[in-house]
């Protein structure tokens, strides 16, 4: 396990004052403060409960959707099969029940993942566990799986609109032995496979205790291959072939992150996630929240998510899409990861503290980029910079 990697000279400074409001549209200027100076998971509840309650009043919806959706240009991308208006997703875990898929939607993301659902309920850990650090636009969480478990996690989803593509990502309960987390992982693809576009396997949260160690080449050959053979039989019997994604960690090392490449194409895998939260503390060592346990996530996960999909890019050499996250705030910070190897996108930390602005923002920007270049897809971009590094 590799500590922090370290940033580029010149590119990022301390991090310090990161929140310089550049994409925060007006609104959101007027409901930081008030969010912010409450404990952050109670206004993570108050706005998602909000944005809930405010889609029943008539014309809501239609209101964020042109604030939002309608603003946020067209990006066309067409991978795992699946066709996307644009390559920025919503992370997993701020919809982890799948009760405000709509109102996300809305917000201009080209396609959202749900989840973490586990196969029961399950509360997490004790509270307080979720942490800003405002100054590094990040967050530390051991929030520790909370969910509704799968049966009211589908009962949602059976009721919602879908205005977009939905990933549904399957974790383990904690309660559940190491040894039968495979039985979990089968449970919840079996369950969530006829409401998904695509499914995310959660290998890599560091707030489950062993769930990482799932990551290791014997025991991840087991856990691929049991779930391969699942979805080939789910594909017959649903007459759908579902795209299965793993979901990996930033705290890997080259010959780890090598070796998962590897096992990923000898699985014929459709996607990976790259990557989660770190249990690294990099950039934030001077910062006494930093000594919380739990997965840091957002800017100073930056270069370490970068570098993750760097090396897995070099693993699967163009053959496996791989979804870019960690420490997305901005279109540079979105080119890097596509110049990296990223086919999709996806941002969770910048939403909490640049607003649903920055969906729009960050796809305008990678559009006019690939303008300038003359480019129409991520291959291309990475070609064309390979050629002529100063183009972009
Ligand atoms: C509060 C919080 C909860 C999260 N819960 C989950 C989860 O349930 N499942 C998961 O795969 N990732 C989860 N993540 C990780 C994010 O999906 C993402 O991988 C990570 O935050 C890095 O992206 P970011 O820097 O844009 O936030 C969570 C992140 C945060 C901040």
């Amino acid at each position: 396990m590799h500590a922090a990697i370290r940033p580029p000279a010149g590119t990022c400074g301390t991090g310090a004052n990161r929140t310089d409001g550049r994409t925060q549209t007006a609104l959101y200027t007027l409901i930081r403060p008030l969010l912010f100076s409450l404990d952050p998971e109670r206004a993570h509840d108050l706005m998602l409960g909000a944005l809930r309650r405010s889609y029943r009043i008539p014309g809501t919806a239609a209101l964020i959707r042109s604030a939002y959706a309608r603003r946020t240009p067209s990006l066309p991308v067409r991978t795992m099969g699946l066709q996307l208006r644009n390559p920025l997703g919503l992370a997993a875990g701020l919809d982890k029940n799948a009760d405000c898929i709509g109102p996300l939607a809305d917000f201009g993301f080209g396609f959202l993942e749900l989840g973490t659902v586990t196969p029961r309920a399950q509360p997490g850990n004790p509270r307080k566990r979720l942490f800003r650090l405002p100054a590094h636009e990040a967050i530390i969480n051991r929030m520790g799986f909370n969910s509704v478990g799968l049966a009211a996690f589908i009962a949602n989803l059976t009721h919602a609109r879908r205005p977009c593509p939905l990933g549904i990502n399957i974790g383990k309960n904690r309660e559940t032995p190491g040894q039968y987390a495979v039985d979990d992982y089968l449970l919840g693809l079996r369950a969530v496979y006829p409401f998904a576009d695509y499914v995310t396997v959660n290998i890599s949260s560091p707030n489950t205790p062993g769930l990482r160690a799932l990551q290791e080449r014997d025991t991840l050959a087991i856990l691929l291959g049991a779930l391969k053979t699942e979805q080939h039989i789910l594909a017959r019997v649903h007459a759908r072939y579902v795209p299965l994604a793993v979901k990996i960690a930033p705290d890997l090392d080259d010959g780890e992150i090598g070796a998962i490449a590897h096992l990923l194409l000898e699985h014929d895998m459709d996607a990976v996630v790259a990557t989660n939260t770190t249990v690294a503390r990099p950039h934030i060592e001077e910062t006494p929240l930093s000594r919380e346990n739990g997965g840091l996530s957002g800017w100073p996960l930056r270069f370490m998510a970068t570098h993750v999909i760097r090396e897995l890019h070099r693993g699967v050499a163009g053959r496996i899409p791989i979804i870019g996250v960690g420490g997305i705030s901005d279109a540079d910070d979105a080119w890097e990861k596509i110049l990296a190897g990223a086919d999709l996108l996806q941002i969770y930390t910048a939403l909490i503290y640049r607003g649903p602005g920055v969906v729009r923002d960050i796809v305008t920007g990678i559009r006019k980029r690939m303008a300038t270049l003359g480019v129409e897809t991520f291959a291309q971009a990475r070609m064309a910079h390979a050629h002529h590094p100063a183009a972009d």
